[in-house]
């Protein structure tokens, strides 16, 4: 070899800054010798739902089986559940494994992804990792600007990405700010509108409903929902993208042949029928969110108004300090610097405990820091 591999790989792909996930608890508690509480991925603190458990357990047993490449029972409810056909909905390895497909499909070198500065890193890891150009717009009071990524959009553009409500900041727009935006970039460029609506179980239902009206008629509306939040089921790796079926035919020929395995699948159809799993979910989270925000202005901490599963906390220091400060007591939160806040940590809302625990050990470091 005249050139070691490393040097073959494109640049595009060598400058992308990688994902960083959540800490995993049994990782901190093997190398601290403490006892932890994940608060750092969004997840559903009240576990699966006890319907998707009981099908995992039934369909284990088919596991020498490949699954369902087309996910058919499920595509098949998820198109009842949301009045759409059957073409319009496509399954993926959670909505992580859509967001990649929408700019692989559709970005050439040269052609341009459009996103927003502090928002889900995927975006523009995708856009990056497709050949494509990324282009961001800076968020205005912590939310989107719809307006200021209206203007940004360009012959060139391809493909939108939006989170609603956001990640890390948990700010949302209203379903008419949706639509005056989508008018004027669908007259503006041929460009898909990736809608990423993982947080919407938390948000009021009529916020969310109108989006999918418009992603079933839309020649250029994906909507992205997934089973990893409210269902409780971030492991099993399943999401859903509801849009143009012409366009999912092209992602169907990307993807992998068994995206979604036949436990995933089950889990994913069972769960949609647990209504009350989904009732408990919201509102132990709803009253978590209250526990969290006024002891939080309690304390004098700042905090942004969320209308999801976690919450963006400022702490107005270098938050990589506090996080760390917090894991040393056994509280696994993200510091946000890599999302574009600093000075920011982002808690996911635990179980009534774990919110105490986060409270205590966030209170403690604190101190700490002030007596330093
Ligand atoms: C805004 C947003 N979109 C998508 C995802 C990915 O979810 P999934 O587990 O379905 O891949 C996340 C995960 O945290 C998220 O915050």
């Amino acid at each position: 070899m005249t050139k070691s591999l490393i040097d073959r790989v494109p640049e595009f792909i060598r400058q992308i800054d990688p994902y960083t996930p959540g800490k995993p608890v049994e990782e901190v508690e093997r190398e601290l010798n403490i006892r932890a509480v994940k608060l750092a991925s969004n997840e559903n603190p009240l576990g699966p739902s006890p319907m998707a458990m009981e099908a995992v357990r039934k369909y284990v047993a088919d596991s020498n089986r490949y699954p369902d490449g087309g996910g058919h029972y499920l595509r098949e409810k998820l198109a009842r559940r949301h009045g759409v056909p059957m073409e319009n909905v496509f399954l993926g390895e959670g909505s992580s494994e859509l967001i990649d497909l929408a700019a692989r499909i559709l970005l050439k070198p040269g052609e341009e992804g459009l996103t927003s500065e502090g928002t889900f890193p995927l975006y523009r890891i995708s856009i990056r990792a497709a050949g494509g150009t990324l282009v961001r717009v800076p968020l205005r009071d912590y939310a989107y600007d719809l307006e200021a990524l209206a203007k940004a959009v360009t012959p060139r553009t391809r493909v939108i990405y939006i989170a609603n409500p956001n990640n890390p900041t948990g700010t949302m727009f209203s379903p008419k700010e949706f639509e005056a935006f989508f008018r004027l970039v669908s007259e503006a460029c041929d460009a898909l509108v990736v809608l990423d609506e993982a947080y919407c179980d938390y948000v009021k239902n009529e916020d969310c409903a109108a989006s999918m009206k418009l992603a079933s008629t839309a020649p250029n509306l994906l909507v992205l929902r997934t089973f990893s939040k409210v269902y409780g089921l971030a492991g099993m790796r399943v999401g859903y993208g509801v849009g143009p079926a012409d366009l999912l035919l092209e992602m169907n020929k990307l993807r992998t042949p068994f995206n979604t395995s036949n436990v995933a699948q089950a889990a994913a159809f069972a769960a949609l029928d647990d209504v009350e799993h989904v009732r408990r979910s919201v509102e132990s989270n709803r009253a978590g969110m209250k526990q969290m925000t006024s002891r939080l202005a309690e304390m004098g901490v700042k905090c942004v108004a969320s209308h999801t599963n976690f919450l963006l906390v400022e702490l107005a220091r270098d938050s990589k300090e506090i996080a760390d400060a917090l894991l040393q007591r056994g509280v696994i939160v993200r510091p946000m610097a890599w999302m574009g806040f600093p000075t920011a940590i982002r808690v996911t809302i635990g179980t009534k405990v774990e919110n105490a625990k986060f409270l205590e050990a966030l209170g403690r470091v604190i101190a700490d820091k002030r007596g330093k």
